[in-house]
């Protein structure tokens, strides 16, 4: 077999056989398949899809690349949430320790945060002490002590997607539903997690902007999950405004702990909860309802034995930016709208994100809101507040504010529904 018969089938839209992906894949990952070929071949798909037997065969041969995780040792069903990605997303932080409160295992691999979005590992590192290399050992150790683990994957899980979501970040194929259906996926079921909920992200903070396209990529999700037997179930939800108050690294953590503790904003924890019975419906477990062990104090307690397990003092101070500023209302009236983009652009122009996967992120940089679409404010009333290490960062994130917000009569009825949709087998 060679690359360029794989390339030409697929640029005169003709499906790839079984043999033809299982080599390609195989050949990219141990180098046989230069870059340059797997790039035409990529751009061939982007343009001209993959049906349901190719999307399939082409995650399966990305499994096969690496290891696939095996946690049969456990007493209690797995299973794991995985969000499409957005701005204030920090639902992942008390949702672990929640599900594993509720009674069942919740071994996640987590990523970091790149342009606007945040990342999951970055957020914890911003915990004094806190470790997100594990090895599959300690991955273990961390279940059966805390019931929940968050560290980062290891180089043996699905290195054929490593190259080759490296490769379409960089030659404009990142944006095909096959191609991201199929990275996501052959991840989360190497894996290993027995059940999987989907949080697809909808608006302009998030990979998908329209209802339909995060509709058939969750439709694709689901079904890969059902044919690799993980009870999967996907959510489409709003990230067309932030979520929660808080954007930015230790900003994240302290809502969390907030939402652990009982509290937070409405949004968080709705999603927290409804995402946290989904899991646990998944996974065939009953018990405990989440809502009530975000009140008992059992949720809080199954966090700080896990974040204690990665070498984290739950009760240490988290790190502060230096410099603040404040954005106040311009009129009175209801803050109409709140663009997600807008305040996740800002959040990483004042240091929170990392513009290349080698560059540090600052912790205590990002932006606090203090009024979220539908409250009223008056005239001179602080709206949100910029935090950063550097003053000289404020100029840049204001830009990025410049028009991304409104003040109106009243919300403005575009404003999506905070779960717009559920996708089952
Ligand atoms: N996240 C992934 O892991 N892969 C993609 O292709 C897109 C988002």
């Amino acid at each position: 077999m060679d690359a360029i018969e794989v390339i030409v089938a697929k640029r005169e839209r003709r499906e790839l056989s079984d043999p033809q992906i299982d080599w390609v894949i195989d050949a990219y990952t141990r180098g046989e398949v230069a870059d340059e070929q797997m790039s035409a071949l990529a751009m061939a798909i982007l343009l001209n899809g993959m049906n349901r037997r190719e999307i399939g065969r082409w995650t399966e041969a990305m499994i096969r690349s690496g290891t696939r995780m095996d946690w049969s040792v456990l007493d209690r069903p797995t299973t794991d949430k995985h969000s499409t990605g957005g701005v204030g997303d920090k639902i992942t932080l008390p949702l672990a320790p929640l599900v594993a409160a509720c009674g069942a295992y919740v071994p996640q691999l987590s990523g970091r945060g790149l342009g606007h979005t945040g990342g999951t590992l970055d957020k914890l590192e911003s915990i004094p002490g806190w470790r997100a290399s594990l090895s599959a050992e300690e991955m273990l150790a961390v279940l059966r002590d805390a019931g929940a683990v968050i560290c980062a994957a290891g180089d043996g899980l699905a290195p054929a997607d490593k190259k080759l979501y490296a490769l379409r970040d960089v030659t404009g194929t990142v944006e095909s539903i096959p191609l991201i259906a199929s990275s996501i996926m052959s991840k989360k079921i190497a894996e290993g997690t027995g059940a999987l909920v989907l949080d697809v992200k909808v608006g302009s903070g998030a990979f998908m902007k329209d209802v339909d396209t995060a509709r058939e990529l969750a439709r694709t999700m689901v079904d890969l999950g059902a044919d690799h037997g993980v009870a999967t179930v996907a959510l489409l939800t709003a990230m067309d405004r932030p979520l929660g108050r808080a954007v930015g690294n230790a900003l994240e953590v302290e809502e969390a702990v907030e939402v652990l503790a009982g509290g937070g904003p409405s949004d968080v924890v709705e999603l927290t909860v409804l995402l946290a019975r989904e899991m646990l419906a998944a996974a065939g477990v009953s018990g405990k309802d989440p809502a009530d062990a975000l009140k008992d104090g059992s949720a809080m307690d199954a966090w700080r034995r896990m974040i204690g397990a990665q070498g984290g003092d739950p009760d240490a101070a988290l790190p502060r930016a230096a410099e603040t500023t404040v954005v106040t209302a311009p009129s009175s009236g209801v803050l109409a709208r709140l663009d997600a983009y807008g305040v996740g652009l800002a959040a990483w122009r004042l240091g929170a994100g990392r513009a290349r996967k080698e560059d540090a992120v600052s912790f205590g940089a990002g932006i606090t809101l203090h009024a979220r679409p539908g409250d009223a404010v008056r005239e001179g009333q602080s709206l949100m507040t910029l935090h950063a290490d550097d003053a000289t960062r404020f100029d840049r994130a204001l830009a990025a504010l410049d028009g991304a917000y409104a003040i109106g009569d009243a919300a403005d009825p575009a404003l999506l529904p905070l779960v717009i949709d559920r996708i089952t087998p």
